[in-house]
């Protein structure tokens, strides 16, 4: 009797136990090994090499890939393998932390996703341990999720976005709440270029350590007045009127009780299949999979600065507004750099350009040389201060950290030059640029 009792109490709390604390069935379980052969053959973004593994849907797959020897990151690419497309790389678990040959990628009966080195060291993790998950997927629109027996999401890539949103994907005010570039193809780390979700406004912001704040060098307009906004998500619509796709960015506005929105481009075919990217070279660019559409599959279908206006009839607003798209230092025209502004005038311009070297902050060591019709692309989003051009160019001399500055004679406003990078050349002569210079040594 007593014995039957005590296995009674055992079995209800056994069953008490397994109630409260689902498990991944054994199914549902992996662990991967990062090594061997490379296993997806298509053409590849950045040049990678890639080994492909589960969970994975038709358009979309998780993958190890290296663009430098024995520095992997896990992330999803897109596009579809089947079709011999390009693949693209739209989420990353990992940037500036890669993992070496022979990491671990492990989903196990607890449920947490875990990126560990060979030696166990963990990387990553989606900290989903022993909260009731019962599997990982990827949905249609290459959301990744970890989901609990009703369905619910423990755990998304949709909510950790690095440099791109997929549609549907959101930055949020209270969540990650910008976009931030890599450094350029082939190294994954921070780049200096960040797309900020801020209160009221969606801001394109160059880092440089020369100046205190990100220098801001775009800002997106909303056809509405604006209170305060929580998020901001990348849609699409079909227009039924006009067979048109719209691509917006869809804005909650805490003050009102409509969206605000922001419209990007009207493509002719489905571009439910579209990512919007932060990309390494500072630009915007939206990219749409369609198999239908052309070989590779893919089309760039909105581009925040766009060369196609060389004349700059509409605002201007080409390649050459984008702080480092002459590198160092470069006078540029409709998108391309086309010189090196110097003491002897404008030369030509290559990859060497830099602003002119100075031994010393003491003015009688330096002066300027003038480019006329120039501007920054600094001067459009920062209000500069007032004053003459000769106090402007009083407050740059004594200031040693500046290395020349910008001045429009017609709303005599001043903007001092910490970065000078790239200029643009203008056909208003009101613009104009100042360069510190080194004078001579008189022998
Ligand atoms: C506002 O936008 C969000 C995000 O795109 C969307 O989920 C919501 O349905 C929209 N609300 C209205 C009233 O359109
Ligand atoms: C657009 O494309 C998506 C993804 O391929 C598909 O699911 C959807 O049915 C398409 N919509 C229309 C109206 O063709």
């Amino acid at each position: 009797m007593k014995f039957l009792i005590t296995s009674a109490f055992c079995f209800t709390l056994s069953i008490f136990l397994i109630g409260a604390q689902a498990k991944v069935p054994v199914d549902e379980q992996f662990r991967v090994v990062n090594q061997g052969g490379y296993t997806d053959y298509n053409t590849i973004e950045y040049n990678a090499d890639v080994r492909g593994y589960q969970p994975f849907n038709d358009d979309f797959r998780l993958c190890f890939y290296n663009t430098t020897p024995n520095a992997y990151t896990l992330a999803l690419r897109m596009g579809n393998r089947a079709k011999e497309s390009f693949l693209r790389w739209i989420w990353e678990a990992n940037r500036g932390s890669p993992v070496k040959e022979s990491s671990t990628l492990t989903f196990g009966e607890d449920g947490n996703l875990v990126l560990a080195e060979a030696d166990g060291r963990l990387v990553w993790q989606t900290d989903t341990a022993n909260k009731g998950a019962v599997g990982i997927k990827i949905l249609e629109n290459g959301n990744m999720v970890i989901y609990d027996n009703k369905g619910k999401f423990l755990w998304q890539s949709f909510d950790s976005p690095t440099d791109t949103l997929l549609i549907g994907q959101s930055l949020k005010r209270n969540g990650r709440n910008k976009l931030v570039s890599r450094k350029s193809r082939s190294v994954n780390t921070n780049g200096p270029y960040s797309l900020v979700l801020e209160a009221k406004k969606l801001v394109l912001y160059y880092t440089t350590n020369k100046t205190p704040k990100p220098i801001a060098y775009y800002s997106y307009e909303f056809f509405s007045k604006i209170t305060q906004l929580q998020s901001i998500t990348f849609q699409t619509v079909e227009d039924i009127f006009d067979t048109t796709w719209g691509l917006y960015m869809e804005g909650v506005d805490s003050g009102s009780k409509f969206n605000v929105s922001t419209t990007l481009s009207g493509p002719k075919h489905n571009v439910t299949l579209s990512f919007i990217r932060l990309e390494s070279d500072g630009n915007v660019r939206v990219w749409s999979y369609s198999s239908a559409a052309t070989s590779s599959a893919w089309d760039v279908t909105y581009t925040a600065f766009s060369n196609d206006d060389p004349d700059g009839l509409t605002d201007g607003n080409d390649e050459c507004r984008i702080p480092e798209r002459c590198l160092n230092f470069g006078l540029c025209k409709g998108g391309q750099c086309n010189a090196c502004p110097s003491d002897k005038g404008l030369l030509g311009w290559d990859e060497t350009c830099k602003t002119p070297s100075l031994s010393s902050c003491d003015p009688k060591t330096f002066h300027y040389f003038k480019i006329e019709g120039a501007d920054s692309f600094m001067t459009k989003y920062n209000g500069g201060s007032s004053a003459t051009e000769k106090a402007c160019g009083d407050k740059c001399t004594r200031d040693c950290k500046c290395l020349g500055f910008f001045y429009n004679r017609k709303s005599s406003r001043c903007w001092l030059g910490y970065e000078l990078k790239t200029l643009t050349r203008t056909g208003d002569s009101s613009l104009v640029a100042y360069v510190k210079a080194p004078n001579a040594n008189k022998k």
